[in-house]
């Protein structure tokens, strides 16, 4: 399963997305402008305005305000990868060098703010205030998730509730409002912006979930950013947690992750007692329960091409391999 359908369907109003996108990241300034031009030249998978896309198909898709808010979702989501490449001290990412191993940690702090800025005042121009504050309280909520994910950095005694809080936060909502600002700014009912915002969000714990779950069993060239860097990172998702149901794997990885100086051996050898316990299949069941909450949803929507459509991109998330 790919997205591809849904490229072609959405072609047209993709590409006049891109240009957007392109405009809202040319700088006069050289280094924020190659920061900002070249992460977004490098790709990705612009599922958040896929999903404002989708979403305005509910109301009237052509009111401008329906792409201003789909690139707004873009550029946010953009800057946090910026930011998140400094706190995961990330040097690769889309398959090229993260800004922050380009420059450094301070020029990822600002090129990031600028990018943040960019879409707030793209999203200005929407003159809704009710979609401005959306998104300002997803922004402060994904700050919350990542400043708490840094928090529990090689922290091992953590629950399920805190990990699905935190991603949540930090990937969820932004999926959530891209689905429901999608609607709003299409003018359609309160009653659908509501549901669409939580197939947004139920699909995105499950996008969040399969992130985590890749990091265990995907490849570098599969995901355009190195794998296996999670643990690494001190990070705790959910198929460490979920191998944390048996002690001595429990006791391995708390060892490891006190050593001072880790190596790479150490790091694989933990990794596969992880993979061989059984708590990816268990995190891929977390996922999918997600994944069935937000098909309920979609029953619950008109049956048009737009809810068959994100029935699709439920269907790409279960399989998904980057
Ligand atoms: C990466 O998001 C960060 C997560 C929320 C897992 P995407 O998987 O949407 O990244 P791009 O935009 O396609 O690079
Ligand atoms: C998602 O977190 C990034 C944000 C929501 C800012 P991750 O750290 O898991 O994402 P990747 O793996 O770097 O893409
Ligand atoms: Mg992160
Ligand atoms: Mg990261």
């Amino acid at each position: 399963m790919s997205l591809t359908r849904i490229y072609r369907e959405l072609k047209r109003d993709l590409n006049e997305i891109e240009k957007g996108i392109e405009e809202a990241v040319t700088s006069d300034h050289p280094t924020l402008h190659q920061a900002g031009y070249e992460l977004l030249k490098a790709g990705g998978k612009r599922i958040r305005p896929i999903l404002v896309l989708l979403a305005s198909h509910y109301g009237d898709k052509d009111d401008p305000a329906v792409k201003k808010a789909a690139i707004t979702l873009e550029l946010i989501h953009t800057a946090s990868l910026v930011h998140d490449d400094v706190i995961d001290n990330a040097e690769l990412r889309r398959g090229k060098p993260t800004v922050k191993a380009k420059w450094n940690n301070r020029v990822a702090m600002y090129a990031g703010d600028y990018i943040f800025a960019k879409a707030i005042d793209l999203m200005a121009d929407i003159h809704d205030t009710y979609a401005n504050q959306v998104v300002a309280k997803a922004m402060q909520e994904m700050s919350i998730g990542e400043i708490e994910q840094i928090k529990d950095q090689f922290n091992c005694h953590q629950n399920l509730r805190k990990y699905l809080l935190r991603i949540k936060r930090k990937t969820a909502l932004l999926m959530a409002i891209s689905c429901e600002l999608g609607a709003v700014s299409a003018g359609a009912s309160r009653s659908i912006s509501r549901k669409l915002y939580y197939y947004g969000y139920f699909m995105g714990m499950s996008y969040q979930i399969t992130d985590d779950i890749l990091d265990f069993v995907g490849t570098e060239k599969q995901l355009g950013k190195p794998a296996g860097s999670d643990l690494k990172q001190g990070n705790i998702t959910l198929p460490t947690l979920m191998a944390f149901r048996h002690s001595d794997i429990k006791e391995a990885v708390m060892l490891t992750l006190q050593l001072d100086n880790p190596s790479q051996k150490d790091f694989d050898h933990i990794i596969n007692l992880i993979k061989q316990s059984g708590a990816i299949e268990v995190s891929q069941e977390v996922s999918t329960q997600y994944l069935n909450k937000a098909y309920r949803v979609l029953n619950d929507l008109p049956n048009n091409s737009a809810t068959r459509s994100f029935k699709e991109i439920a269907d790409y998330i279960g399989t998904r391999k980057y």
